[in-house]
């Protein structure tokens, strides 16, 4: 017979030891593959800051702190940022055609994780009659479909975009975002998988200069994408949501497919 007593100190070491334990995976993406992010946009991919023209970590530095009891790598043909791991697709001025005709290169990396945070370019400059602001949603709309031609498998999330200071430039990033679930529906009935992620919650106060985030604003959109991967692991979890996608697939498989 153990005392009461006993079995009393056993149950409060355990709970300590518990709530101290540095394991408790509160955090990690749960996955049989390791994450091969592709970050994909404009400037705001790259990390662009006032003042910092080669880019900085942007929301990758973010993302990946809150990533990091993940098996995780980002990867692209651009590098900017102090991280040893500063890959991504961001192209500083682009719009989502310029970005397109370039992201071939990455998307043959073989990403199972895409991050689509693109339009900014479209709806801020001058429109031209090839491509008008009205069509924008179809312009991306077309661009997953070539992310979808080339990774099929892979989790493609798509941002509503961050909001602009510029009250026109604004009153424009509304409609754009609101056309985005329409624009994906036909994209996710086929069986992609597609989520649309809100980072228009990033508003004015968080920007560096009316169109890039500041620091804490790239914090911000780091934290939404990290929750935007957490729910796909779960929306999209009888359909091996983070298969190894690539030709670098065998080496870089790490665990049992689930
Ligand atoms: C920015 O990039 C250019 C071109 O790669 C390079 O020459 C320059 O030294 C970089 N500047 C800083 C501050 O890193
Ligand atoms: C990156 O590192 C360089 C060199 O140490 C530094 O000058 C620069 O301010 C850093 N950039 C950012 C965005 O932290
Ligand atoms: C994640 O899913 C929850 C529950 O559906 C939702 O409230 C939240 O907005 C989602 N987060 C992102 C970043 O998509």
């Amino acid at each position: 017979m153990i005392p009461a007593f006993a079995v009393l100190a056993l149950f409060f070491t355990l709970l300590t030891l518990s709530a101290s334990f540095p394991f408790t995976p509160r955090d990690t993406i749960p996955s049989g593959e390791k994450l091969l992010i592709l970050p994909l946009g404009d400037s705001i991919t790259f990390g662009y800051r006032p003042g910092f023209n080669n880019g900085t970590d942007g929301y990758r530095l973010e993302l990946s702190k809150r990533l990091s009891g993940t098996s995780f790598e980002f990867i692209g043909t651009v590098h900017s940022g102090n991280m040893s791991n500063n890959a991504n697709e961001g192209h500083p001025d682009f719009k989502i055609s310029q970005i397109g005709a370039v992201m071939e290169p990455a998307l043959d990396m073989g990403p199972n994780i895409v991050l689509v945070h693109a339009g900014t370019n479209d709806i801020n400059k001058a429109q031209t009659q090839e491509e008008p602001y009205s069509t924008a949603p179809q312009r991306l709309g077309t661009f997953v479909d070539q992310i979808i031609a080339k990774v099929p498998d892979a989790v493609i999330l798509v941002a509503r975009i961050i909001q602009a200071e510029n009250d026109d430039t604004n009153s424009r990033i509304g409609p754009f975002n609101d056309a985005i679930p329409g624009v994906m529906k036909s994209r996710i009935e086929t069986g992609h998988k597609i989520a649309i992620v809100d980072q228009s919650v990033i508003t004015e106060d968080e920007l560096a200069d009316g169109l890039h985030p500041s620091e804490a604003g790239y914090a911000h959109m780091g934290d939404i994408w990290f929750n935007a991967i957490q729910n796909a692991s779960v929306t999209f979890k009888d359909q091996s949501p983070f298969l190894a996608t690539g030709p670098a697939q065998s080496r870089r498989h790490l665990g049992p497919r689930r």
